[in-house]
């Protein structure tokens, strides 16, 4: 099927389009929001230019393609609360997501999908890479992905934040005080190889940023496997790589990609305002 009420151009051989046609602050109608999911499970990867939304307007877009989260570690907007605010100030060297993940792989439940919108970015620098986990698969030799299917990952939120997260999240001016004190550590067992639940498609669900070894294996016995798995997904032939706007909202899909915010522009300032998407159990 082709599009009819957007266009739908992409931006890589391996992930990712931009779509045309939309203004994400009027009402969608269900025709429009059906091709936009249709790109999105296509694609992978989204991104709108030029769109004014507030707060309110991010999470009523969302709503058309699940149902909003409250992230766990950051608190939200007060009025808004499934908006978190990322923040990088010109003071800052330290980024968010400043390496390969895939959001909240450590909860039972991952997040659907994320959509991202900036407010501010720096004149140069602060794009965002993405990955597509099933082109990852799909290059792994048949021996290796019968070997992977019978894997389970042991995902940890602290895995990336060894001296705690609030630590490490305050030493960033942009996120300081937005830590939530009584979030606690989240660990979820997922399978390495996932299956898409609405594509069918398999996908690679392993990265350095929140596995922290294989069950029944130890730490170390798993980190050579998830070295290789880390940097297999993300060789640059299954990537593409997104440049900000004000105005541009990029939704990813969290099931079957990871991303990768680049950090190139200390001095500059970035702002973004992020909903996740309730997600599924991984199986
Ligand atoms: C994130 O990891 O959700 C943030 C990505 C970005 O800021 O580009």
């Amino acid at each position: 099927m082709g599009f009819e009420a957007i266009d739908v151009k992409p931006v890589s051989g391996a992930l990712g389009a931009e779509i045309f046609g939309v203004d994400l602050s009027e009402n969608l109608t269900n025709h429009k929001s059906a091709e936009i999911h249709k790109a999105f499970l296509d694609h992978k990867v989204i991104c709108f230019r030029e769109q004014k939304l507030t707060p309110h307007g991010q999470v009523e877009f969302a709503r058309h393609f699940g149902e909003p989260d409250i992230y766990p570690f950051i608190r939200g907007l007060s009025d808004v609360p499934e908006v978190i605010e990322i923040i990088k100030t010109e003071n800052d060297t330290v980024n968010f997501g400043g390496g390969w993940h895939s959001d909240t792989s450590y909860l039972e439940k991952p997040a659907l999908g994320s959509m991202l919108y900036a407010l501010e970015v720096p004149t140069a620098g602060g794009d965002t890479m993405f990955a597509n986990m099933a082109l990852a698969y799909n290059a792994l030799s048949s021996g290796m992905k019968e070997f992977l299917g019978q894997l389970v990952g042991v995902n940890s939120s602290a895995q990336n934040y060894r001296g705690g997260r609030e630590k490490k999240m305050n030493e960033l001016e942009g996120m300081r005080g937005k830590f939530i004190e009584s979030s606690e550590v989240s660990v979820a067992e997922h399978p390495v190889v996932r299956t898409h639940s609405e594509t069918g498609q398999k996908s690679l669900y392993v990265s350095r940023a929140h596995t922290s070894h294989f069950k029944g294996m130890t730490a170390e016995e798993s980190k050579p496997l998830i070295d290789f798995l880390s940097d297999h997904a993300v060789r640059p032939e299954f990537t593409c790589r997104l440049r900000w706007q004000p105005g541009t909202l990029i939704f990813w899909d969290n099931r079957c990609t990871q991303h990768f915010a680049v950090n190139d522009y200390n001095g500059g300032r970035r702002h973004m305002h992020r909903v996740t998407l309730v997600g599924d159990r991984p199986s």
